[in-house]
C-alpha cells in the first residue's frame, strides 16, 4: 500500500472566535496527522479559515471594519489558536488567497461550460448565520434548527448547479463505497437525505446584497455562493489541477467534519466533484457535537463556549489535547468541561503515567546508577509490543478513545509489574534482578511514549528526556522490544504533570486564627509605588500583559493577568502598588518579579494606584 496521507479540517468561519469545539477537530486532525508522519507516511495536514459571505461580512461591518482587515484579524486568531495548541499543519488556506479564488473560478467555469449551471430564481427560507436557505422541513419550530433564530424569506436571481441531476450517481457510489462516510450512522443519514430528490443547489449571490465574495466568471454581478467557494478550499490548497500535491495527495483525502456540516460535504462536495470531474475524497469523518455546561451545542451564538487557552493555561495543552481525545468517542456528542478535564488530569497524567516517571527516577538513581540499565528481555511487559498492531487498526477506524484507554492500561500494569516485583527489596539479595525490572519498566515506558506522542508531543518528548531515551525515528520503533539503550538519566527532570496543591478547607478554629495577623506578619509584605514604564501583551498568554516598573533606582519585569481589563498602552504612566518581595517566577515562559495589586470584585478589576505625588520606589505601609 503507498503510504500517503491528506487530512483536513473544517475551514473556520471568522465571525467567531476560536473555541473548544473547532479546537476538538484541529486537535484530531492533528492527531492522525502525526500518527501517520510518525508512521513513515508523505502526510499533509491542511486547516485555515473561510473568509467570504454574508455573516462575515455583517461582522466586519458590526466591528466597524473594512471586511480585509477584519479576515486578516481573526485568521490570525485561529493560526495564534493552533499554535497554542501544538497544531502542526503543513498548510493553512483562507479562501481570501489569489490561489484560492483562481481553483474556484476555474472549476465553476468547467462546470458552467458543462451545462450544469444554469439562471433561476429562488424563493425561500435563509438563515444568515448558517448562510443557507431552510425547507419548512428542516426547521426546527419555525426557527433556524443550528442557531434557533427566525428565519427569513428571501427570493433572489441565483444560478443553480443541477445536483439533482447527479443524486442516482451519488447512491450508487455510496453503496459501491460502504467506508465513504463514517461512522456508519451519518452514511445512513445521507443515504436517506438521498432517497427523496435534493434539488438543485444556489450557488451565487447577488453582488449587490453581497458584496463580499469571489465573483462568477461569466457574470460580475453575482459572487459564489459560500459553500461552493469553501469546499474547493480541499483542492485549491494542492495546486489542482496540475500540482503535485493535488495528484499525489488528493486519491488518500480525509476530511474530518463536525455533523453539522454533513450534508454540504455529503451530497454538495461530491457531486461538484462528479460534474468538474474530480474524483471524490477517501473517508469523510464526522465528529459530534462537544456541548457546553448546559448540555447544548457549544456556540459562540449561545453563549456557552469554554475557551481552550484558558484549559491550556492551566492543565498544559497536551493535557487539553489528551483529555479531548481520550473522553470523547469520535461520532458521538460529549459534554465537556473543565471538571471532567480535571479528573483526567489527575487520574491518568498525573497519578498513573507521571508519578511512575518520578518514582522510577528516584529508583534509578538509588540503584542503578542514575542509568538506564542493561537490556534483558521482557517477561510479561514485552506484551506492550502488541499495543502497535491492536492501535493501528483503531486509529484508522477513528477509536482514539479506546487507543489511548489501551496504553494508560498498559501503564497501570507497568505501574503493578514495579509494585508486585518490588525492587527496593529485591535489590538486596539479588540487585542484578531488580535492575532487570526497572530496565522493563523503562523500556515499557519508552513503547507507550512513542504510542501517546501524537496525542501529547511536548510531553512525550519530555518524558524521553527524563528516562535517557532518544527521540523515535518512527512509530514502529513502539513493536519492539529492548531499544532503550543504557544511557545516563538527567540530573533533573521538571515534574511531568504537577498536580495544582489543593487548598486544604481549615476548621472553624484555624479560620479564626487566619484571619487576624500580627503586625510583624504584615511588615514581612514589601510593598512599594511603581510606575508603569512599558507594557505589552504576554507572548505566549491572552491573559497576560509583561509590565515593566520603575522603582527609582530599579527597573522590575512583571506579569499580571489584568488583559482583559486593561489595554498596554493605557497603563504606561500610571503609579501602582507593587509587591516587591514576592519569590520571582516564571509565568508562561516570563519571570515576573513581583506582583502588582488590584481591586477585584466580580467580572470587575480595577488596579491600586496612589493618591498623589510621590515617586517610584516609596514604601507603602
Ligand atoms: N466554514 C464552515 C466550514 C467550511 S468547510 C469547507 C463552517 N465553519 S464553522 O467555523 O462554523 O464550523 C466548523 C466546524 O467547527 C464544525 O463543523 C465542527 O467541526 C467544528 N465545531 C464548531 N462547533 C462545534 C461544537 N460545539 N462541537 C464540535 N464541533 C464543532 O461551518
Amino acid at each position: 500500500m503507498e503510504k500517503v496521507f491528506y487530512v483536513t479540517t473544517p475551514i473556520y468561519y471568522v465571525n467567531a472566535e476560536p473555541h473548544l469545539g473547532h479546537a476538538y477537530t484541529t486537535v484530531v486532525a492533528d492527531f492522525l496527522a502525526r500518527w501517520h508522519r510518525l508512521d513513515g507516511y508523505r502526510t499533509y495536514f491542511l486547516t485555515g479559515t473561510d473568509e467570504h459571505g454574508e455573516t462575515v461580512y455583517r461582522a466586519a461591518l458590526a466591528a466597524g471594519q473594512d471586511p480585509k482587515a477584519f479576515v486578516d484579524r481573526v485568521s490570525e486568531r485561529f493560526r495564534r489558536a493552533w499554535e497554542l495548541l501544538g497544531i502542526a499543519y503543513d498548510d493553512f488556506i483562507r479562501t481570501t488567497e489569489g490561489r484560492h479564488k483562481r481553483v474556484v473560478q476555474a472549476v465553476l467555469e468547467k462546470v458552467y461550460q458543462a451545462g450544469d449551471i444554469y439562471y433561476g430564481e429562488y424563493e425561500g427560507l435563509y438563515c444568515v448565520s448558517c448562510e443557507r436557505f431552510y425547507t419548512e422541513k428542516e426547521l426546527s419550530e419555525g426557527l433556524c434548527p443550528i442557531h434557533g433564530r427566525p428565519v427569513e424569506r428571501r427570493k433572489e436571481g441565483n444560478y443553480f448547479f443541477r445536483m439533482e441531476k447527479y443524486r442516482p450517481w451519488l447512491l450508487q457510489y455510496l453503496k459501491d463505497h460502504p467506508d465513504l462516510i463514517r461512522p456508519e450512522g451519518y452514511r445512513n443519514e445521507v443515504l436517506a437525505m438521498l432517497s427523496e430528490p435534493i434539488g438543485d443547489l444556489s450557488i451565487s449571490r447577488p453582488k449587490a446584497r453581497v458584496p463580499w465574495g469571489i465573483p462568477l466568471p461569466w457574470d460580475e454581478g453575482h459572487v459564489t455562493y459560500v459553500w461552493f467557494d469553501a469546499l474547493l478550499n480541499y483542492v485549491s490548497a494542492l495546486d489542482y489541477p496540475e500540482g503535485e500535491r493535488f495528484q499525489t495527495l488528493w486519491p488518500h483525502a480525509w476530511h474530518l467534519i463536525g455533523k453539522d456540516i454533513l450534508k454540504p460535504h455529503a451530497v454538495f462536495w461530491p457531486t461538484m466533484l462528479k460534474a468538474a470531474g474530480i474524483p471524490v475524497y477517501r473517508h469523510l469523518n464526522v465528529g459530534g457535537y462537544l456541548l457546553g455546561p448546559d448540555g447544548r451545542k457549544m456556540s459562540k451564538t449561545l453563549g456557552n463556549v469554554v475557551d481552550p487557552f484558558l484549559l491550556a493555561e492551566r492543565y498544559g495543552r497536551d493535557a487539553v489535547r489528551y483529555y479531548l481525545l481520550r473522553e470523547i468517542p469520535y461520532g458521538q456528542d460529549a459534554a465537556v468541561g473543565e471538571e471532567a478535564l480535571r479528573v483526567r488530569y489527575e487520574a491518568d497524567l498525573a497519578d498513573n503515567l507521571g508519578n511512575l516517571v518520578q518514582r522510577l527516577r528516584a529508583m534509578l538513581f538509588r540503584f542503578a546508577g542514575g542509568r538506564v540499565p542493561e537490556p534483558v528481555a521482557g517477561e510479561e511487559l514485552e506484551a506492550g509490543t502488541a499495543l502497535l498492531p491492536r492501535l493501528r487498526p483503531l486509529v484508522r477506524e477513528l477509536r482514539f478513545h479506546m487507543a489511548l484507554e489501551a496504553v494508560m492500561d498498559y501503564v497501570k500494569a507497568l505501574n503493578r509489574y514495579l509494585n508486585e516485583k518490588r525492587p527496593w527489596e529485591l535489590k538486596k539479595e539479588d540487585p542484578e534482578g531488580a535492575r532487570a525490572v526497572l530496565y522493563r519498566v523503562v523500556e515499557g515506558l519508552r513503547i507507550a511514549s512513542v504510542l501517546l506522542t501524537p496525542a501529547m508531543p511536548d510531553k512525550m518528548a519530555e518524558l524521553r528526556r527524563a528516562l535517557g531515551l532518544p527521540e523515535p525515528g518512527g512509530l514502529e520503533e513502539a513493536g519492539r522490544w529492548g531499544l532503550a539503550a543504557p544511557l545516563p538519566l538527567p540530573e533533573e527532570a521538571p515534574i511531568l504533570f504537577p498536580k495544582e496543591e489543593k487548598p486544604l478547607k481549615a476548621s472553624p478554629k484555624e479560620e479564626k486564627a487566619l484571619e487576624q495577623i500580627s503586625l510583624e506578619d504584615f511588615a514581612k509584605v514589601e510593598l512599594r509605588v511603581a510606575e508603569v514604564v512599558a507594557a505589552e501583551r504576554h507572548p505566549n498568554a491572552d491573559r497576560l500583559l509583561v509590565l515593566r516598573l520603575s522603582l527609582g533606582g530599579e527597573e522590575r519585569t512583571v506579569v499580571s493577568g489584568i488583559a482583559q481589563w486593561y489595554r498596554p498602552e493605557d497603563l504606561v504612566g500610571k503609579r501602582v502598588v507593587l509587591v516587591a518581595n514576592l519569590r520571582p517566577t516564571r509565568l508562561r515562559g516570563v519571570e515576573s518579579q513581583g506582583m502588582i495589586l488590584a481591586a477585584q470584585e466580580g467580572e470587575k478589576l480595577v488596579l491600586v494606584t496612589v493618591d498623589g505625588d510621590i515617586p517610584p520606589g516609596a514604601v507603602v505601609r
